[in-house]
């Protein structure tokens, strides 16, 4: 596995909030297993303006999709509450990568957190333009969006067949040296075979799961409710799918020490250690941050119990143990 524990610190980031916590992912220091999601957390500064939040409660955030040029995004209602979840269709809304490069990149604190890049695009040259030009930045990691369900051309187009994800896979690794995550989605029908492609193209890490496909329908017009008539499903209604998803997707890469960021609907720790269990290496926060922005550090503060009551010194030893006994039962969550 390319996730081990530091022996030492490689750069200028603070402790981790608990020293079980930290992990390495893709070569880099990681202060806490939780990564904040794109499109949750704007372009990092979202939430630092909130009172508690830090972003070095983190172990590394992903910003906003960002695509060549700006884009405007969808028309209304693009977010819509469901029972349990949230429909959104953005539209992936961003000022494009030049502005994202020059203007946004500089006023991070890299000292704080890992900042980590989200791809997008309608064209594999698309991808490949933003990717070079993340190249030629401070960025961390790449990660490239494969599954976005809310535009029209491009992101879930390429993300549901393999073969196509695996021609962007390899055109973005060709034009980087930087950690290449790839972030899958569930709305296809064997994401095993989809992760192996990427692999096998090239990329380091796997983003599992992105947002489900749904709709919402308001009964007085008749009309879907979301603006571009679908979006994209998250929050704790989708945690069993994307779990599942995780599982399978680690049977492929555990084997091959590609770690996985496990994601959609955790909300709190218990949810974090099952997605650990199914074979995440790191947990995503995507929703959750909407109604509470601090929930990052109750979830730390979780994980950190239960490792203690289960006497295990590092977060790494949770990772794809699913089957296996624990050494202590009861533990706190
Ligand atoms: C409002 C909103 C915007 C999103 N925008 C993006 C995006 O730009 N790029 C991307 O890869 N995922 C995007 N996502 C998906 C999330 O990053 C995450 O994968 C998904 O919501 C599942 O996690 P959650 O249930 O914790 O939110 C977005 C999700 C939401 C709710």
């Amino acid at each position: 596995m390319s996730v081990v524990l530091p022996s030492s610190p490689d750069s200028a980031i603070p402790a981790a909030p608990s020293a079980a916590l930290a992990l390495r992912f893709c070569g880099l220091s990681f202060r806490s297993p939780i990564v904040l999601l794109s499109g949750c957390v704007g372009f990092g500064e979202e939430y630092t303006r909130v009172e508690g939040f830090s972003n070095t409660d983190a172990g590394a955030i992903v910003l906003k999709g960002t695509t060549g040029s700006a884009r405007l995004g969808n028309a209304p209602h693009r977010v819509y509450e469901t029972a349990d979840g949230m429909l959104n269709a953005i539209g992936l809304q961003n000022p494009g990568v030049d502005h994202v490069v020059r203007h946004i990149l500089p006023s991070l604190d890299f000292t704080e957190t890992r900042f980590i890049a989200n791809v997008c695009g309608s064209t594999i040259e698309e991808y490949v333009e933003v990717t070079r030009r993340f190249e030629d930045s401070a960025i961390d990691a790449i990660e490239i969006n494969i599954s976005c369900p809310n535009i029209k051309e491009g992101g879930v187009q390429f993300g549901n067949v393999p073969s196509m994800s695996a021609r962007v896979v390899a055109a973005c690794r060709a034009v980087t040296a930087k950690p290449l995550i790839t972030k899958l989605s569930p709305n296809q029908t064997d994401i095993r075979e989809n992760a192996r492609c990427c692999i096998d193209a090239g990329t380091d890490a796997l983003a599992v799961i992105n947002t489900v496909t749904g709709m919402a329908i308001d009964v007085a017009s008749r009309r879907a409710v979301i603006g571009n008539g679908q979006g994209g499903l998250s929050g704790p209604a989708i945690k069993p799918i994307a779990l599942l998803k995780v599982k399978e997707v680690y049977e492929i890469a555990g084997p091959r020490g590609i770690p996985i960021i496990g994601q959609g609907g955790i909300v709190c720790a218990r949810d974090a250690i099952e997605f650990l269990i199914a074979g995440a290496s790191a947990v995503g926060i995507g929703t959750a941050l909407f109604y509470d922005p601090l929930v990052c550090k109750a979830v730390n503060t979780g994980i950190a119990d239960f490792l203690h009551a289960q006497h295990l010194s590092s977060v790494t030893e949770l990772v794809g143990t699913l089957g296996t006994a624990p050494r202590a039962r009861d533990a706190a969550c």
